[in-house]
C-alpha cells in the first residue's frame, strides 16, 4: 500500500539521512527501484514528473502500474508515489488518481500567489492524509523544458510556505537540475543554514540530486536536508549499460533483440545507482 512521505520523512530529519525521491519513466524504472528499496529495507519516494506521467498514459495508470507492483513483488517498505514539480492543476489531478504525495512548485508565482495556492493544497492534503512538497525560489536546470539558473531561496520566504502546514519544502540553494556545469559554484551552505534555522522541523528538499560530490551531499543532511531528488543520474546509468549491450552486438546474438533482454542491463544499471545513492544519503536498513 502507498503511503505518505510525512512519517518517513520527519523520521529522516530526526535521524540525520535522507530519503531518496526517484523519477520513473516506465516498468523497468519502477520495478528497479521497488526492489532495490525492498532488498535495502529503505524507505523510498517514486517521482513522477507532469511530463512523464503523460508519456506513462496519464496518472491513473502509473498508481495502477505502482500499486500493482508492490503487491505482485511484496514490498513491504514504506513507498510514496509523488508528484514532482507539479502543477496546482496537476497535483489536483493526482490526488484524485490516487497518488499518496503532490509536490506543488509555485515558485514562478508572486509569493503571494504561490502561498493561497499552496494554503488550499494543504487543507486539501491534510484531510486526505497525503503528503504535500511546496517550493520557495526555482531550482535551476532544464526540467520538462523549463530553465532556470541555480537560483537561491529567501529565508524568510521559505518561513511563509513552511508555517501554512506543508509536508516539505524545496528550496533552491544554487542546485539545479541535470548534469552541473563546470563553472558550477556549489551549493549555498549558509543560505540552507539559514533555512533551516527559521523552518526547524521541516524536511528540507534537495532537487538536483544527480552530480552533486558525497561531501556536499551529507553536509546538506547535516543541516537539514530529509529528502534529495535524483533523475538524470538513473537515465544516464540506463542508457549507458543499453548503449554497451548493442555496440558488443548483444542484440544480434541469438534472442538478444527480445527486450527483456534488451532492457535488462538498464535495469541492472538503475538498481546499482538506487544503491549507490541510498547509501549515500544513509537509508539503508531504515524502513
Ligand atoms: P536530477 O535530474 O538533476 O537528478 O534532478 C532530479 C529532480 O530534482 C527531480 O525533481
Amino acid at each position: 500500500m502507498l503511503v505518505s512521505a510525512k512519517e518517513m520523512l520527519n523520521k529522516a530529519k530526526a535521524g540525520k539521512y535522507a530519503v531518496g525521491q526517484f523519477n520513473i519513466n516506465n516498468l523497468e524504472w519502477t520495478k528497479a527501484i521497488l526492489l532495490t528499496a525492498q532488498e535495502l529495507n529503505s524507505p523510498v519516494i517514486l517521482g513522477v514528473s507532469e511530463g512523464a506521467g503523460k508519456y506513462m498514459c496519464g496518472y491513473k495508470t502509473v498508481v495502477g502500474m505502482v500499486n500493482g507492483m508492490i503487491e505482485e513483488l511484496g514490498i513491504t517498505v514504506p513507498v510514496a508515489l509523488h508528484l514532482d514539480h507539479g502543477s496546482y492543476e496537476g497535483a489536483k489531478k493526482c490526488i484524485e488518481a490516487g497518488f499518496s504525495s503532490v509536490m506543488f512548485d509555485g515558485s514562478h508565482y508572486p509569493i503571494e500567489e504561490n502561498v493561497a495556492k499552496t494554503k488550499e493544497l494543504v487543507e486539501t492534503c491534510n484531510k486526505l492524509g497525503l503528503s504535500l512538497e511546496a517550493e520557495v525560489g526555482a531550482i535551476g536546470g532544464e526540467e520538462d523544458g523549463v530553465i532556470g539558473g541555480g537560483e537561491v531561496a529567501d529565508p524568510k520566504e521559505c518561513k511563509m510556505i513552511a508555517d501554512l502546514g506543508v509536508t516539505m519544502l524545496a528550496a533552491g540553494i544554487g542546485n539545479i537540475h541535470g548534469k552541473y556545469p563546470e563553472n558550477w559554484a556549489g551549493l549555498s551552505f549558509d543560505t540552507l543554514a539559514d533555512i533551516s534555522a527559521l523552518t526547524g522541523d521541516m524536511p528540507l528538499v534537495l532537487h538536483g540530486g544527480t552530480g552533486i560530490p558525497a561531501d556536499m551531499i551529507k553536509k546538506a543532511i547535516s543541516l537539514g536536508v530529509s529528502k534529495i531528488n535524483v533523475n538524470t543520474e538513473c537515465q544516464l546509468s540506463f542508457a549507458a549499460a543499453t548503449r554497451k549491450y548493442v555496440e558488443e552486438g548483444k542484440d544480434l546474438q541469438g534472442k538478444g533483440f527480445d527486450p527483456r533482454k534488451l532492457l535488462a542491463p538498464g535495469f541492472e544499471a538503475i538498481k546499482e545507482t538506487v544503491k549507490e545513492k541510498m547509501e549515500l544519503f544513509g537509508s539503508i536498513g531504515k524502513a
